[in-house]
């Protein structure tokens, strides 16, 4: 049987074994700054549960699980200078505590600690995991482009959107599944039913995150509320704004970055009841992901877990 807390524990206890060293505080401080800050720990939770689904001990893959762990907190060190976040995890980013150079250059780090991590594993394995791995990287870097490159257009479609947010988030979490499945040895079918539920539960994680951006609580959330309108960023909600109510969205595009534009923004989604409608999206993606794993060689109380976890993401606050 799958229970979280004791996948989570297992993360948590292996958290001294990641090659981190002692020297040179500059590169290292940072980074175990990130990793003591908590986060849901989702994506090597999907890996450890994947595994054990798939008939072996998770402990199997718990290095697996934290070069992906890694590598999402090297992509959160360099989104934050991107997208000019001054708060994580009820903490100021790494950018703003130390400085830009500190941010790209642990990062750095973060990214070649993940690929050895991933190694750490039996050879025969290590060219599909590779694969996986450096595919599913690239893909983040192309959504993280198209994703800034949306900020300064104003006429992004929602097909666009679904497929940035597919590559810079869903991929990922799809990769920490199969990641888990291969160290399992899965047939083909499972593992890529299990990639298929991530793919789709990731859709919904991101159209969540999105927004909470606007509507979460800063401090269950845990980042400065406000910074994708300060941003642009071309959100589900803004698209749809932009669509339905051009004449009072367009005039607040671009200019100052201020609490005043972010007040005005929000107004607007709520007059289109955008929160509603949101979830609604949201709730939709969270149906396909579940109808996913039919095609998955699990027991009833794995799969009863997964979609167990579905609902939890789509409801969550941080
Ligand atoms: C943040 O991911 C980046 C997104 C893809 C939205 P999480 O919400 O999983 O961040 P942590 O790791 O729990 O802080
Ligand atoms: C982040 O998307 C996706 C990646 C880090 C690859 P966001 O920019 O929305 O994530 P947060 O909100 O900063 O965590
Ligand atoms: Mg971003
Ligand atoms: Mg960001
Ligand atoms: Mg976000």
């Amino acid at each position: 049987m799958i229970i979280t807390e004791e996948l989570i524990n297992l993360i948590e206890q292996a958290k001294g074994n990641l090659g981190l060293r002692d020297y040179l505080p500059g590169l290292y401080e940072p980074i175990r700054y990130t990793l003591s800050a908590g986060g849901k720990r989702i994506r090597p939770l999907l890996t450890l549960a994947s595994c054990q689904a798939c008939g072996v001990n998770p402990e199997e893959a718990i290095n697996q699980a934290w070069a992906i762990e890694m590598f999402h907190n090297f992509t959160l060190l360099h989104d934050d200078v991107m997208d000019r976040a001054e708060t994580r995890r009820n903490r100021p980013t790494v950018h703003i505590k130390w400085n830009e150079a500190t941010a790209i250059l642990s990062g750095d780090t973060m990214l070649t600690l993940a690929t050895q991590l991933l190694a750490r594993c039996p050879d025969e394995k290590l060219p599909e995991l590779l694969r996986l791995f450096n595919s599913t990287a690239i893909k983040i870097y192309e959504g993280q482009q198209m994703d800034m490159d949306f900020e300064v257009r104003n006429d992004v479609r929602v097909e666009e959107y679904l497929e940035m947010i597919r590559l810079k988030t869903a991929v990922l979490l799809s990769c920490a599944c199969e990641t888990g499945a291969i160290m399992a040895h899965a047939a083909d079918t499972t593992r890529q039913a299990l990639s298929e539920w991530a793919e789709n539960v990731g859709l919904a994680f991101q159209l969540q995150d999105d927004y909470l951006d606007t509507f979460g609580d800063a401090e269950t959330f845990g980042k400065t509320p406000g910074g994708d309108i300060l941003n642009d960023k071309k959100t589900w909600l803004l698209i749809t704004a932009e669509a339905e109510a051009p004449d009072e969205i367009r005039p607040l595009l671009g200019g100052e970055r201020s609490q005043a534009k972010i007040d005005a923004v929000t107004e607007v989604y709520r007059k289109l009841n955008l929160p509603a409608r949101i979830h609604r999206l949201i709730d939709s993606y969270t149906v396909k992901a579940n109808e996913a794993l039919a095609d998955a060689n699990i027991s009833p109380r794995a799969r009863d877990w997964f979609i167990n976890l579905t609902a939890s993401l789509s409801e969550r606050k941080s």
